[in-house]
């Protein structure tokens, strides 16, 4: 189906904004009624860019919000709980975190809000001003905690699968299969009751993830001892490149508020570095590390072309970018279709992510081979509005997946892939 761009367009943007205020709890959003009932870090931002298409003081608050779940030691959970909703597991109850005016999880997510933060503020500088002064230190010191414990060699690595934001990725899979998670008692996935179990984590999988909660749990999510004896830590291109790049942001928006720039330009240069340590040269891409045992994933996912949103011109992705585009009909897979672990509708394993799309798009359209960036968006433009907004998508023929009237679909229509939106991404 071709988007007759005049009529399906204006349909497609309001169907977007419905779903972002029908999935607004006052203030701040949810990814989607029942599967998930409650604020998650990345989910929200990239909902605060597309609410800034409709409603500039709306995107702030979900910004604003997202924050109200700072912990002291600047972690940005990747939960805001709030309330309980027994629709979901694992609840606040399994994480038994209350280091925050309001109940959260204990691990964080990509940190995209401070790229959110500068392109909200570039749309009103006089409306922004007064909000960055107030966000910025709370920014600098969510990257502070990311350099001081999520950092190795200047790459960021993930404590949890579910810290990265993928969280069945074959990225993990080498760090996963090292776990023994031994008896984490009896518990009931709420997920599957939501959407077909053929698309979601495995159980072995989802007893390795309760198993890392339950250890941090237990050493009372303190990251001194966390550190000890990790029995998962990760370095993930994903992170590092979103990082880098938010982390460019951030000396943008220092300069803004007259905040010095040093400690945070120091950050950038140890993130290049660690972005370099991250190229597998046999692989021909970026590539996340298991930092305790040093072996590559051997994964090619989409995380791996987000090196131009990091602002590193990397002619040395062209070769796996241009095939990309080419033979894949939904671009970007989460894991390459040549990989024997592809897996066209299970979460992280294989479908295409419009948030991810958004960030790797905005990337090549900056400095990125001329044209990939528009193609990329076209075909995202072309999929949601042919598959609808769901959570995600089959890249072979577009099959929507996982929960339906997503925010971060609906967002990312709005802000970037609607023919509409051009003019603002
Ligand atoms: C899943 C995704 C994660 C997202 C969350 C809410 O856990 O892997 O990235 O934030 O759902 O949409």
């Amino acid at each position: 189906m071709s988007l007759d761009l005049k009529t399906d367009c204006a349909t497609m943007d309001q169907r977007a904004q419905d779903i972002l205020r029908g999935n607004d709890r006052g203030g701040f959003t949810v990814p989607t009624n029942g599967l998930y009932p409650y604020q998650f870090n990345w989910d929200s931002v990239f909902a605060a860019w597309g609410f800034a298409r409709i409603d500039l003081v709306r995107a702030w608050e979900e910004i604003e919000k997202l924050f109200d779940g700072q912990w002291p030691n600047g972690m940005v959970p990747h939960i805001v709980f709030r309330q309980y909703d027994p629709d979901y597991f694992p609840g606040p109850d399994v994480w038994g975190c209350t280091h925050a005016p309001v109940i959260t999880s204990g691990i964080s997510q990509p940190p995209v809000a401070a790229s959110c933060v500068t392109r909200l503020y570039a749309m009103d500088p006089e409306l922004g001003q007064a909000k960055v002064a107030v966000l910025m230190p709370k920014l600098l010191r969510w990257h502070r905690w990311f350099i001081e414990w999520r950092q190795s060699g200047g790459a960021i690595c993930v404590h949890h699968p579910w810290e990265s934001g993928r969280d069945n990725a074959a990225d993990w899979d080498g760090a996963m299969a090292a776990i023994t998670p031994g008896d984490v008692g009896n518990y009931t996935r709420r997920d599957t009751a939501h959407v077909n179990p053929a698309m979601r984590p495995t159980d072995e999988d989802y007893d390795r993830f309760l198993y890392l909660v339950q250890r941090a749990r237990r050493l009372g999510w303190d990251e001194v001892r966390l550190a000890e004896d990790a029995p998962f830590r990760v370095a993930d291109p994903g992170m590092t490149f979103v990082l880098l790049r938010a982390n460019r942001d951030l000396e943008q928006l220092a300069g803004i508020v007259g905040h010095p720039t040093e400690e945070i330009a120091g950050w950038t240069r140890m993130l290049e570095k660690g972005a370099a340590g991250l190229w597998n040269a046999d692989l021909g891409a970026y590539d996340s590390r298991d930092v305790l045992t040093g072996a590559f994933s051997n994964a090619l996912g989409s995380t791996s072309y987000l090196c131009w949103y990091a602002g590193l011109t990397d002619d040395r992705m062209v070769p796996a970018l241009e095939r990309t585009l080419r033979d894949v009909r939904y671009p970007m897979p989460s894991l390459d279709p040549g990989d024997g672990r592809f897996d066209s509708l299970r979460y992280w394993r294989g479908p295409t992510w419009a948030p991810v799309n958004a960030l790797v798009g905005l990337g090549l359209q900056e400095c990125g081979p001329p044209g990939t960036g528009e193609q990329l968006r076209k075909k995202t433009a072309q999929m949601i509005a042919s598959h609808g907004f769901a959570e995600y998508f089959d890249p072979r023929d577009g099959t929507s997946a996982g929960g339906g009237t997503f925010t971060w679909t609906a967002a990312v229509w709005l802000a970037w892939a609607s023919p509409s939106a051009r003019e603002v991404a």
